[in-house]
Formats: structure tokens, sequence, C-alpha cells
């Protein structure tokens, strides 16, 4: 340690400037946060003794600018052209072919495949190594000067980093994308939503919007971060000569390339690339819209050129948005099987990701109060993977004449008056005998405990409505020649379905007692007593303390638990299905198997937008993970979705148990190292 001061602070920013890039550039932290935040204290307390010794690219003078009245416009560099897009295959053979007439048909070209970032285009201008000008893309000839706000993105380096005793060049311009972490994003919701303060429809709104505070105090405060995908702008010589090298120039000038970018020689390994992308896109933590293929050498891009500030060089492979904007016709109401009221979007049909949405799940009455969304109004769909897709808020003022959404005062089916119980989200039609639990409890049944195939809500309904349904029992007594009376199923179609009703029974014993519908007996409680108790005769010999014994169930589970077995109704239920050949006996698929996560215990809390509670708890057991429903001393981790329960919050919260959002669920369960 040097004992001139200035010697000292000079070392300590270098030291942090280092700490930054193995955190932020190379994902390859070298030290834990806090020895991190020793290293900034140190600096600060130093520089606050020895203010003459602060320089404006030190590390602590991220946030230093005071608020400004507005942007300036800058002039850029070089104009920041935009792509051509293509959507398919052929269109990617198209230009390939293009670019090779251009280039002369025997002259080789290789590629390079990038992600494209969802996010908020920026300029960042380097002299003599250190950061002078940040601007936005503007109308690609002149930007917003952002400086002040892209200061506080740590992952963007105040000064570049040094290579050897080569001397940084008199000018560089490097080009990326301002983009919000998904886990940030979430994060950065749920504090908008509980300050009461509108939230963001999507992560690239929310990344614009950052950059464009006028405090940067507030910049700094959100989670932003940067990828850079090129270079501008460059006193001539700088770096070498070809787009995948330069890539490469650049990180190791302390610049956040992305590191899964890929180099190939051949258009058709573009399509595979491509595709693999496309694959694992909601596995990253930052959103694409596509990705970008640019021909390698500078040579070749030159020659190539560019119209209309489009270059004939580079392509962006855009798949289908998965958000649009319709109208929202109407917030009707379903009743669920445990009584909960369950609000639902009927849309405007839309093109999301490719499908057609007309409906799109709504939380609760709060919930679609804060988003501020009233029906006929326009407002924005988001669809995940294959899960149902949300409204995740409102595009632009409130239609006339509409007014805030109020739940239903009494039941829509039994008439019965709705209550709100105390701390409770969501209201509930306190009627056991609502026939809305017998409907939903049969549908559940079919779709998410039994799994039938061929057999849904649809199916369900009609046979409900005719009268032919009315309990799970009725179902396996269903003939063959009965459904195929009906219209639309013929005589193959009738026996398919018989035939996958009786493969039914041989599903699990715990997805049995999942699919009863005993009240607080979900998906992993139904696991966990079909391990514990092996049997239904001992579940339903069981006392209340021998129930709670078992893991995961509390006193008060344990309680509606055994009320529920108690009832003569229920033991009948239980009865028939014996009979007719159901398995309550716990087997091999019921027991844990080994993996990668064994020893683990995690708890989920809250609606995920990817996975379903099963998807999740399937996907973590398979890998040898315990799943349970309260967090305890031995929970590993709470895995956070939307609208998480307050309790089990609270309780992590307190025990200082992990909480993991559904990006890091994503994470975890990711195969690839
Ligand atoms: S290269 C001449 N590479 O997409 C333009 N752009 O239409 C060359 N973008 O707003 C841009 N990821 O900010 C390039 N890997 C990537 C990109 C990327 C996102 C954005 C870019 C611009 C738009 C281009």
């Amino acid at each position: 340690m040097s004992s001139d001061p200035a010697a000292r602070a000079a070392e300590l920013r270098r030291l942090i400037e280092f700490h930054l890039y193995r955190y932020h550039v190379l994902d390859d932290p070298e030290i834990p946060d806090s020895a991190y935040d020793a290293l900034y204290d140190e600096l600060q307390a130093f520089e606050h003794a020895h203010p003459q010794l602060v320089t404006p690219d030190s590390p602590t003078q991220r946030v230093g600018a005071p608020p400004a009245a507005g942007f300036t416009k800058v002039a850029h560099l070089l104009p920041m052209g935009s792509l051509e897009k293509v959507t398919t295959d052929d269109g990617l053979t198209k230009w390939a072919d293009d670019v090779r007439k251009r280039l002369g048909t025997d002259e080789p070209v290789a590629y390079v495949v990038e992600p494209k970032i969802d996010g908020s285009a920026i300029s960042l201008v380097y002299e003599n190594g250190a950061f002078v000008r940040g601007a936005t893309r503007g109308d690609g000839m002149r930007g917003e000067d952002v400086t002040a706000n892209l200061r506080t993105v740590e992952a963007v380096p105040l000064r570049m980093l040094a290579v050897g005793n080569e001397r940084p060049p008199a000018l560089l311009e490097v080009r990326g994308e301002v983009y919000f972490p998904r886990s940030g994003f979430r994060r950065f919701n749920e504090a908008q939503a509980a300050a009461g303060k509108k939230e963001a429809p999507n992560a690239r709104n929310a990344a614009a919007g950052s950059l464009r505070q006028l405090n940067p105090a507030i910049t700094a405060e959100r989670p932003l971060s940067v990828w850079i995908y090129g270079a501008g702008a460059r006193t001539d010589g700088t770096g070498p000569d070809a787009h995948y090298a330069m890539l490469q120039w650049l990180r190791e000038r302390g610049f956040r390339t992305n590191p899964r970018v890929e180099r190939v020689e051949s258009i058709e390994e573009v399509a595979a690339v491509v595709a693999g992308w496309e694959q694992g896109r909601d596995e990253l933590d930052y959103e694409i819209d596509g990705v970008v293929i640019k021909v390698d050498s500078f040579d070749q891009q030159r020659r190539l050129g560019a119209l209309h500030e489009r270059p004939r060089w580079a392509r962006a492979y855009k798949w289908a948005p998965m958000t649009a904007t319709t109208t929202l016709l109407k917030i009707a109401v379903r009743v669920g099987r445990t009584g909960a009221l369950n609000p639902w979007a009927l849309l405007e049909p839309v093109e999301v990701g490719g499908v057609t949405v007309s409906r799109a799940t709504l939380h609760n009455e709060e919930d679609i109060n804060r988003k501020g969304i009233r029906e006929g109004d326009r407002v924005i769909v988001q669809r995940a993977g294959d899960v149902i897709p949300q409204v995740v808020g409102a595009a632009g003022e409130h239609a006339p004449g509409t007014h805030e959404f109020r739940m239903p005062s009494h039941c829509p089916l039994c008439g019965v008056e709705i209550v709100k119980p105390e701390g409770e989200v969501k209201h509930h039609c306190p009627n056991r005998a609502c026939p809305s639990r017998g409907l939903e409890t049969l549908i559940n049944w079919v779709s998410a405990a039994m799994d039938i195939e061929g057999v849904g809500e649809q199916f369900v309904r009609r046979l409900w409505d005719l009268g032919l349904l009315r309990s799970m029992p009725d179902l396996y007594r269903l003939r063959a020649e009965r459904i195929g009376e009906l219209e639309g199923y013929g005589e193959i179609s009738a026996a398919k379905i018989v035939d996958a009703i009786e493969l039914s029974k041989s599903q699990p014993f715990s997805r049995i007692l999942f699919g009863l519908n005993i009240p607080d007996v979900g998906w992993i409680t139904g696991r966990n007593l079909a391990r514990h108790f092996g049997h239904i005769d001992r579940l339903l010999a069981a006392s209340l303390d021998e129930i709670e014994e078992c893991e995961g169930i509390g006193p008060d589970r344990a309680e509606s638990i055994a009320e529920w077995f108690k009832d003569p109704e229920n033991r009948s239920l239980v009865q028939e299905l014996r009979d007719l050949g159901l398995r309550f006996e716990t087997g091999e698929e019921d027991r844990p198997v080994e993996g990668r996560l064994t020893g683990q215990q995690f708890v989920i809390t809250g609606t995920l937008t990817e996975y379903t509670r099963e998807t999740a708890t399937a996907a973590l057991e398979g890998r040898g993970a315990k799943v349970s429903d309260s967090v305890s001393a031995k929970t590993t981790a709470l895995i956070v979705g939307e609208e998480p329960g307050a309790s089990k919050l609270k309780k992590a919260e307190k025990a200082g148990t992990p909480i993991l959002t559904e990006a890091d669920l994503r994470a975890l369960l990711s195969d690839r190292p």
C-alpha cells in the first residue's frame, strides 16, 4: 500500500475499476461485495479528507451532476443507422445471396450472430481513454446528451482499461444498448406499486425512461446495465479489422460486450444459431426481440455499404413481438374451485407472438385499479412461453365514460354475498355448495391434476350443462356411446376419450390428493401428504397431530385437511374413486429423485409468469430439490413471483432466507454451465 496520498487514491481507483470490470463485464467477481464496498468507502473517505485529489473519472463521481433543466442535443460523429429486418430463414438466405453477389461468389463470408437487445440505443465517446459524452440515438443524426445519467451506470466504464503500455486512442466511440435486467425490472415495478406509483409496462420503456431522467440521482437508483455491440467513430488504426475481433478487443478494454456472440462461416450455421437464441430467449436476464447478423470483415462491410442509413452488411432477424396493444372489451369474473373470484379480460382479438389472443388473466380488483385499466381502454397484452396471456397495463388515457372496476357484490353463480377476508387480495364466494366449485373442481381434475388427454375445460362444461357430469366418479362412468351422440364426436374420438379417462386411473396418488380440492392442499402439499402417509388408509385414520407431522403442514392446514377427511360426503367420494380403481397408494413417481439440487429446499410464493406452480415444482424436484409450502429453517431460498404471500415474505426476511426472483429461478434451472 502506498503512503503517498495521491498514489493511494490512484491505486484505490484502479482497484475499484478493476473489480467493477470483473463484476459487470466478466461476470466473474474476484472479491465479495462487502470487500468491494470497503474499497469504495475507503476511497470516499480519502477523497473527503483530500478534496484536491478528486478526479472527474473517480468511481465516487458517478452521481455528481445536479438535476438538469433539459437535455442538450448533440450531433453524432457518424450517423446512427438502423437495421433492415428479416423474419424467416428464407429472408436470411436471400440476404446472404445478395451479399455474395455483391462481393463476388467465390469470396468466403463469415458472419457474427448477436442478440438484438430490446433496450435503448446509446453512443459513448471516449477521448484519450476517458468517457466524455453519452447520447441517445435520437433521429439517428442528433441525439440527446445523457452523459450525466450514463455515468451512473456502473457497466459504463468512466475510463477505458489500460492494456499493457498501449496508449488509449485519441477518439473512440462505442455503441450499444442500455437495458433494464428482467430481475431488476420486476423489483422496480414492485417498488413502484408499493409506493402507489405507476408501473412501467415493459423493460424497454423502463430503460428509456430511466435514461431520460433529469435528475441523475434517480437514474442511479435504477439497476440499468449496458451491452456494447460495436465501435463507431474512431482514430485511424484503432482496434482490429473485423467485427468479432473488435468485440473481443473492446471487452479487453473494459466494455461490456455479450459473451454469447458467435462467429460462424456459413449462412446455414447462422440459421442454427438464430434458432438457438429463440429457444433460449426466456432464460436470459434481458429481453431480446431478435438477433442481429453482421458480416464480420470490416473490409467487406465497407464494400457492401449502406442504403438509406441501413447497412447492407447486417440484418435484424426479428421474432413476432410478445406484446401487443388492443381494446379491453370487458372484465369478466370467474369463481374458482376454492370460491376465489378471478377476474379475466375479454379482449378484441390481437396477435401476440404469432398467436391470436382474446382473453387474458387479471389478478384481483386492487391490481386492476392500480394498473389503471378499465373496460373500454386500450391495453398492453403480453405473452410469455405457453403461459396464459396477461394484461400488463394501460396504453394511454382512459376511454371517455369509463369507470373503475368493482368486483360484484354477489356471486354470479349462486347469488350469495361475496366476502373479502381481512388481509387477502382475493374476493371469495363463501358458499361451499356453490355450483362453481363442483364445476371448477372437475375442470382442475381433468386438466391440472389428472392431465387427461383430449379432455379439457370445454368438454367438462358441455357435459356439465347437459347434466351428465357432476362429480369425478361420473367421469369414470361415462360411456363411449353417450359421448359419440354429442355433436362433433364420432365413434373413434369418443372411444379415445374413454380410453384416456381410463388411463388416468394410473396417475400417482399425489395428483389425486391435489385434485380432490381439499382446502389448502395444492400440488406441493398433495405430494408431501402422499410421501408422508403412503396410503389413503393411513391418511383417513390420521389424527390432527399426525397430519401436522407431515412436511410443510402447519396447524391451520392440518386442521382443514382433517376436517375435509372427516366429512362423510368426502369419505364416500374417496371410497367411490377407490372402487373405480384409482390409485390411493404412493408409487415410484412420488418418490424423490437425486440431482444437482439434492439437499436444497425451496418455497414458491406468488404467481410466476413463465412457469406454473406445477411446472416449477416438477423442474426443481426433477433436479433433486424439495419444494415445500412454508418457509422454515430448512428453506434454501424463497422464490417470489407476482403478488407474493405477505406472510411467507415476512418470514423469509426475518429468517434471512435468500429471496429469488423468477429470473433467478430460470437461471437456477438452466442446465447450461
Ligand atoms: S447494430 C446501423 N447490434 O437495434 C445500425 N443494433 O435498428 C447498426 N440493437 O436501435 C446497429 N441490439 O440500438 C446492432 N447487437 C445489436 C443490437 C442493435 C440492439 C438496436 C440498435 C438500434 C436498432 C437497429
